[in-house]
């Protein structure tokens, strides 16, 4: 059963409404609101983009540098205008009018035509022991999406929306708090999006109609009510603003984006090579190999088990030369371990680096390698120290880092007792001397800076190579340091189902790099659900098969030969599609775009798109239409406004329809739309198994652009202008199909033959080097 679900727990006192409006004043980023004792703010930092504080003292906290990195100060001055009436005050940006009612004072939004943004309503703004809160109207037609790591379907309308990081184990459809929590939702309606973003680290909560249909209330138990609102005329300008707020994800490497292969465990040096033997063998494309908790001497994170794993230098360079890149996981809890010379026990104690509590006493709990204490991840000391401790896996070739259990999840006995879960006294301090504040502010933060110190310790021990980071848990910015994955889901259909509105609303809340466990962690997949999760899988931004103890195994051959030919041929696609995922990666490490985008992202203003999770798009071109359901052959799917093929055939629709797809076990239906540039490249077993010699350019007729990015995909160099950037377009006239090719833009130069392929009609080939150049067909 989820743990809770439904109303808010409250604490029964009144709430103090904030009272009229008293004086103004206007500074050069906006105006500051006397409100009798309470003070609001409201500042103006981009055209698109409005911060509301209200600190009821009248005294506004310090700053806090955690999910939002650029002080207000750093936003360049935009100009804006106040209006003066004796009923309210306003502030006119190039986008938005801001309306501060005086009596009683309430906030009000509106675009260039007038429509209402996040309205206040009911009491507004109040605030009582502990907690403050503001009553947003929902307009008619209004859907509501993001909210970070969440269940169910894709629309969160009606439903209540807590952000407390927890180790969600059993999760299902009813759960609220997950392992990631991430206060940003976007707002849609036809012809109008905005997005709000909760500034807030304490325990909130979002309940979007829930309690009283057409409001919604933001809560936090913090003492400051401060949110931004963010408008776009699309949800990608909202994303491109909210991500410029916290951060966008740094270029991965390339191999990142191959297929990764986990479970809980393969447990020995001898196990590991079998299972990469056997990829080659059976020529099934795979990346990354995970190494799960049992690769370390009794779970003591930092070291490597004698007897199993004796030899992890040579064990991983043999891996290295066949291809596979090595992930090794990492939990917070540091053994007990007083008398056990264990060098990192021994060190954070030394350091004074773990979480105390108030009476100074150390704080424990139990994890794997049962008691266990836990770095307080929010001093930066801690961190770098951390993140140093990462040489003795870099040491052995270890090229990435998977963190988890950082919710943090604890026990309250040993392992494997019936216990309780427990998280640090909400009153134990944390953070550095100058953020020092206590758990109950920096809990939601837990993972994330874990995160951040497996980041930057890779950064640093790993010269000029990018390393791949994987966290279970974190917070608005997570995408800064990390890739996120929906932990422990299960090999059941409906899991299957909810991985993609999950991972929608994830991109839509600024992670773009998300994936499920593919075939499902807890359980045993049944071939056919197997088959169908690789085909989804295929499109996931992190693409990880992996699967608990105690379940059967679960790689792609276990299931006889016609699962392990689907298996193949869908990683056989997205190695094929792989200059497609790159450029989409360096789209989100650019823009803050999604990777995996629900089509809303492309159509908001089709309404038909509003409530439709069981379709994707992967960047803005190709479109699946995935089966979810057991003995499912066929299914509807929609096509929106414009002209599409299918993937398969290049049979043509015209869009704004309902189609009926035939789906054997071996299709995943898939659609183009006209006008679409996608990028291929030869399937390779690994992402530089030989340098790219040939590009194809798959070309939908139509009209389109498309911007192909290409760097040498695993170091830093293209932050010192090695890349490059070619753009292709495609237009018709009369029956000709005429494709346009811009001079190569960056300093990268690959050198390969690209092929131009316009589906249905032909190809020309032609030696890349760089120059313009067109292209009739
Ligand atoms: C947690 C993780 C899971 C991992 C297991 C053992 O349940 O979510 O992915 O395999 O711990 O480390």
């Amino acid at each position: 059963m989820p743990q809770y679900f439904g109303k808010l727990p409250t604490t029964g006192a009144s709430w103090s409404t904030i009272g009229a409006v008293q004086g103004i004043q206007r500074h050069q980023q906006g105006v500051d609101f006397d409100c009798g004792g309470s003070h609001l703010a409201i500042s103006i930092l981009a055209a698109n983009l409005i911060r509301v504080r209200l600190a009821p003292k009248g005294e506004f906290m310090p700053r806090r540098s955690w999910a939002v990195t650029p002080d207000d100060a750093e936003w360049s001055v935009v100009p804006f205008e106040v209006k003066e009436t004796d009923a309210a005050v306003e502030i006119l940006t190039e986008q938005l009018r801001v309306r501060v009612q005086r009596n009683e004072c309430r906030v009000e939004c509106f675009d260039k035509a007038g429509q209402a943004i996040a309205h206040d309503t009911g009491m507004g703004m109040a605030w009582r022991t502990g907690a403050i809160a503001t009553w947003k109207r929902i307009e008619a037609d209004e859907h509501f999406y993001g909210f970070g790591e969440r269940t169910r379907l894709l629309d969160k309308l009606s439903e209540v929306k807590t952000n407390w990081t927890l180790d969600a184990l059993d999760y299902d459809s009813l759960t609220d708090e997950m392992y990631t929590c991430i206060p940003f939702f976007i707002a849609l309606r036809p012809n109008v999006n905005y997005g709000i973003f909760f500034n807030t680290t304490f325990w909130s909560q979002f309940d979007i109609g829930a309690e009283e249909p057409g409001v919604l209330r933001m809560e936090t138990r913090g003492d400051e009510l401060d949110y931004y609102i963010v408008y776009g005329s699309e949800p990608a300008q909202i994303l491109r603003t909210y991500t410029h707020l916290t951060g966008r994800m740094p270029l991965p490497p390339k191999w990142a984006i191959g297929y990764h292969q986990c479970r809980w465990s393969y447990e020995s040096e001898d196990v590991v090579r079998e299972l990469a033997a056997e990829f080659r063998k059976r020529r099934i494309p795979c990346d990354v190999i995970h190494l799960d908790i049992d690769y370390m001497n009794g779970y003591r994170v930092f070291t490597w088990s004698p007897k199993r794993f004796s030899e992890p230098a040579k064990l991983v360079s043999e891996l290295a030369q066949d291809g596979f890149k090595t992930v090794t996981i990492i939990d917070p809890g540091v053994k007990y371990e007083p008398e056990g010379d264990y060098h990192v026990f021994d060190a954070g104690v030394a350091k004074n680096y773990f979480v105390r509590k108030t009476d100074g006493e150390l704080f424990h709990g139990y994890v794997w390698p049962d008691k266990a204490v836990f770095p307080d991840f929010l001093r930066p000391e801690v961190r770098e120290w951390w993140g140093d401790l990462h040489r003795s896996l870099t040491e052995a070739g270890v090229a990435g880092i998977w963190n988890d259990m950082n919710e943090p999840a604890i026990a309250d006995r040993p392992f494997g007792d019936p216990g309780e879960k427990i998280w640090f006294p909400a009153d134990a301090p944390q953070g550095s001397e100058a953020e020092r504040t206590t758990h109950a502010e920096t809990h939601n933060l837990y993972g994330q800076s874990m995160a951040q110190a497996a980041y930057e310790g890779m950064k640093k021990l790993r010269s000029n190579q990018r390393s791949f980071i994987l966290t279970r848990s974190g917070f608005a910015g997570v995408q800064r340091y990390s890739s996120v994955w929906m932990g422990d889901n299960q090999s059941l259909w409906e899991y299957l189902e909810n991985s993609l509105p999950m991972l929608c609303n994830m991109g839509l809340s600024g992670v773009a790099f998300v994936g499920c466990d593919v075939g499902g962690f807890a359980g045993n997949a049944t071939a056919e659900l197997f088959a169908r999760w690789m085909q989804v899988g295929m499109l996931y931004p992190l693409m990880r098969g992996h699967s608990a103890m105690t379940t059967a195994q679960h790689e792609p051959w276990v299931f006889g030969d016609r699962t392990e030919n689907i298996c193949r041929e869908y990683i056989n696609l997205r190695y094929q599609l792989l200059p497609y995922f790159y450029t989409l990666f360096w789209e989100a490490a650019t823009t803050g775009a999604p990777i995996l985008r629900p089509l809303l992202y492309h159509f908001p203003n089709d309404t038909h798109t509003y409530k439709l999770y069981d379709q994707v798009l992967l960047g803005s071109s190709l479109m699946a239409a995935p089966v979810y359901r057991p003995g499912v052959e066929y299914r509807a799917v929609y096509l929106p406004e414009g002209t599409w093929y299918d993937w398969w055939t290049g049979e043509r629709y015209e869009g704004s329809t309902h189609i009926l797809a035939h789906a054997p076990l071996e299709k995943m239906p898939l659609y183009v739309r006209a006008g679409a540039i996608i990028p291929m490249q030869p399937v390779m077993q690994y992402v530089d198994e030989h340098p790219l010699e040939e590009l194809t350019l798959c070309i939908f007729p139509g009209n389109g652009e498309f911007t192909l990015y290409e760097d040498d995909g695993h170091t830093f160099e293209y932050q010192n202008g090695a890349w490059a950037t070619t753009t292709y377009r495609v237009s018709s006239e009369g029956l000709e199909t005429i494709v346009d090719i811009e001079a190569r833009q960056g300093q990268w130069t690959p050198s390969r033959q690209t092929i131009v392929q316009v589906v249905g009609v032909g190809e020309q080939r032609f030696v890349d080097d760089g120059t313009s150049r067109q292209l009739r067909f």
